[in-house]
């Protein structure tokens, strides 16, 4: 979190959780990376610990009636309050350490030089000095988006609120847009147990877009979605492998054919699998001729 009071660089992410042990993945791969590397810290927070009642309890019985069990406000205020502000039961409770030995294993794609986590690019205007947000995981959330991914990349502050049961109270989010900028997003059409694994998807999404934390710039400059299109098919040694050889092409040296040719790949692939992607995509002249010479 970059506060006036601290003012390290980079992305500090809570989760509140009646799982903590959930979250543990975080603490792997690039993410591991992330936090040994002071790019990332992230806090995980049980709700039971802003429980009141001698059971603990967490959920109660809807109103109006139904099945399952609605998650109280009574305790989930609490816990919103107190991770906004890093007091109370947040400052107790566990802040993940890296699994480690990622940091002296660099990545084939490691850039020295022009990544640092400290290069302001992008940065929203004012970003720090706003609240917090606030994502809630939920089936009846608006979709997560690469485009979603990449603005959330540049924040500093991401509370992650887990909803198990039927779902959290609806005044917790009301009542959270007080402290916090509220997003509640969906990982998918189908619906989870809860939203911990919906965590897991959204913060890699985001953390691997942080300049530092992704060696190569240019590997997710061509992300599937970056430029609304699927990403076409990669090849690597050896050239024939049985019997199927790798596109003649990719051994033109000619980077201009080179990238012709995979925006074609790609332009295929999005037609097949999401044609409701290309109507989103500004097509050139020679981007027709591609598709239409199939
Ligand atoms: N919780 C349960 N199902 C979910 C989904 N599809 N996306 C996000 N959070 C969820």
């Amino acid at each position: 979190m970059s506060t006036a009071e601290n003012p390290t660089p980079g992305l500090r992410l809570d989760v509140v959780t009646i799982f903590p042990e959930y979250l543990e993945p975080l603490r792997h791969a690039l993410l591991g990376k992330a936090i040994e590397q002071g790019i990332l810290s992230v806090g995980v927070h049980d709700l039971r610990a802003w429980a009141t009642d001698v059971h603990k309890s967490v959920d109660d019985t809807p109103y109006g009636g139904g099945p399952g069990m609605v998650m109280k406000p009574t305790v989930w205020g609490p816990a919103l309050d107190d991770v906004a502000a890093g007091t109370g039961a947040a400052t107790r409770t566990a802040e993940l350490t890296s699994s480690l030995p990622h940091l002296h294993k660099p990545r084939h794609d490691d850039l020295t030089g022009s990544e640092g986590i400290d290069d302001g690019v992008d940065k929203q205007p004012g970003a720090d000095a706003g609240k917090p947000l606030l994502l809630v995981p939920t089936p009846a959330g608006k979709p997560f988006t690469q485009s979603d991914a990449q603005e959330w990349s540049k924040e500093s502050h991401i509370v992650f609120a887990c909803g198990r049961y039927e779902g959290i109270d609806q005044r917790v989010i009301d009542d959270a847009a007080n402290r916090y900028r509220v997003r509640e997003v969906s990982i998918g059409d189908y619906v989870l147990i809860g939203g911990e694994v919906a965590v897991l998807v959204i913060a890699e999404a985001v953390v691997r877009l942080i300049p530092g934390v992704l060696g190569n710039r240019r590997s997710h400059e061509e992300d599937s979605f970056s430029d609304g299109l699927l990403e076409g098919p990669s090849y690597t040694k050896p050239r024939v492998w049985r019997d199927l050889e790798v596109p003649e092409v990719l051994f033109s040296g000619n980077h201009a054919r080179v990238d012709r040719w995979r925006r074609d790949q790609a332009l295929k692939r999005t037609r097949a699998v999401r044609p409701e992607l290309l109507e989103q995509v500004e097509l050139s002249g020679r981007d027709r001729e591609a598709l239409e010479g199939e």
